[in-house]
């Protein structure tokens, strides 16, 4: 597996990382025990750059990847960068969330966090949604206090603006820029990319598989009851028809390549951009193994136009979140 640097750290995360939110929660039902497996198979195919988040599972995600840490005792804690947020505040059972930025809120929310990951330290730490009335200053200043202290090695910012980029890297650097980003959800795309390149900041791609939608593996009608994406507008009625119309053309294409859907959807991504590292989601192995060899995929100047064109925002059928999702999602 291929390495890229986060930020301007001294961090190396292997280029394709993996995400563990659907580990706990937003995908139906999970095991933890074969999650703790996929882990362990990450690491060994040099998938070091886990992605947690306190709200996924209301801690629970937290808790797998402590246990997960302390079972291969120091010399994994070593190898691992463990990624986490703080900022959406939900209460069990509810998808509705509030936004909390406030600095005594980041301070006892990394508290918690560092509590149920195990960990003295946190790799990376990123603010998960903005606060509108909190100034983006005086959150990224709490953090920059959690780094001096010690808790915290890289800051990170999640779902962001790029005028609140700028305006956080005045206060101090910021390592990685997390949103969403895919063939099918191509926002960054309008400045964001850019300004993350111009200061040194790595863009974490997250649902880069469209919450699998472009896989061509998952359906409306075959999700759990309990399934997140059964809210998300994509997914239903006469969008989910229109893009699985485009998710055929995108088997059309990989199949000229004799790789998957999947595979395409990573490789354009690290193809396009050498600042960007995504993280798709997975709790299967076979799935992982085929998303990390999408690391050897080259794409020529003329596929990458072929798919950029393909999946132009307005072939794209429904927004990517239902409205209560958008809750301090920043739009320029
Ligand atoms: N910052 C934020 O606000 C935010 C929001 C959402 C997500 N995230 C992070 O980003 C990570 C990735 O995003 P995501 O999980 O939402 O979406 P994703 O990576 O686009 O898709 C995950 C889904 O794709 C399936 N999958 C994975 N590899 C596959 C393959 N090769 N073939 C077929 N299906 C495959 C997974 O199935 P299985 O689970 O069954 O393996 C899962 O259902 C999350 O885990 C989380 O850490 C961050």
């Amino acid at each position: 597996m291929k390495n890229r640097t986060l930020g301007q750290s001294s961090l190396s995360v292997a280029e394709i990382g993996l995400g563990c939110m659907g580990m706990s929660e937003f995908y139906g039902p999970s095991d933890d025990q074969q999650s703790l497996a996929t882990l362990t198979r990450a690491l060994d195919l040099g998938v070091n750059f886990f992605d947690s988040a306190d709200t996924y599972g209301l801690g629970h995600n937290e808790r797998l990847l402590g246990q997960f840490l302390k079972q291969g005792g120091v010399g994994r804690r070593r190898q691992v960068v463990v990624a986490t947020k703080f900022g959406i505040v939900r209460e069990a059972g509810k998808y509705e969330r509030r936004i909390d930025n406030s600095p005594a809120y980041v301070r006892a929310a990394c508290e918690a966090s560092l509590q149920r990951l195990g960990v003295d330290e946190i790799d990376l730490y990123y603010c998960h949604r903005r606060q509108a009335d909190v100034p983006i200053e005086d959150t990224v200043g709490a953090m920059s206090d959690l780094v001096h202290a010690g808790k915290v090695r890289q800051i990170g910012l999640s779902e962001i603006s790029m005028t609140t980029l700028q305006r956080a890297s005045k206060i101090h650097p910021i390592a990685a820029v997390q949103s969403e980003y895919s063939l099918w959800s191509r926002e960054p795309e309008n400045g964001l990319l850019a300004a993350c390149a111009e200061l040194g900041t790595t863009f974490v791609a997250y649902s880069p598989l469209g919450r699998a939608f472009l896989t061509g593996t998952v359906r409306s009608d075959s999700l759990a009851e309990n399934d997140f994406r059964q809210f998300n507008p994509r997914f239903q009625g006469d969008a989910e028809i229109a893009n699985q119309a485009l998710v055929e053309k995108l088997r059309q294409f990989a199949q000229t390549r004799d790789v998957t859907n999947a595979q395409i959807a990573l490789a354009w991504l690290l193809n396009k951009h050498p600042h960007v590292v995504p993280i798709p989601g997975t709790r299967q192995i076979r799935y992982l193994e085929q998303n990390v060899a999408a690391s050897a995929i080259t794409l020529t100047s003329e596929e990458l136009a072929t798919l950029d064109a393909l999946f132009l925002p307005e072939h794209v059928t429904g927004t990517r979140y239902p409205e209560a999702g958008m809750v301090g999602v920043e739009r320029d």
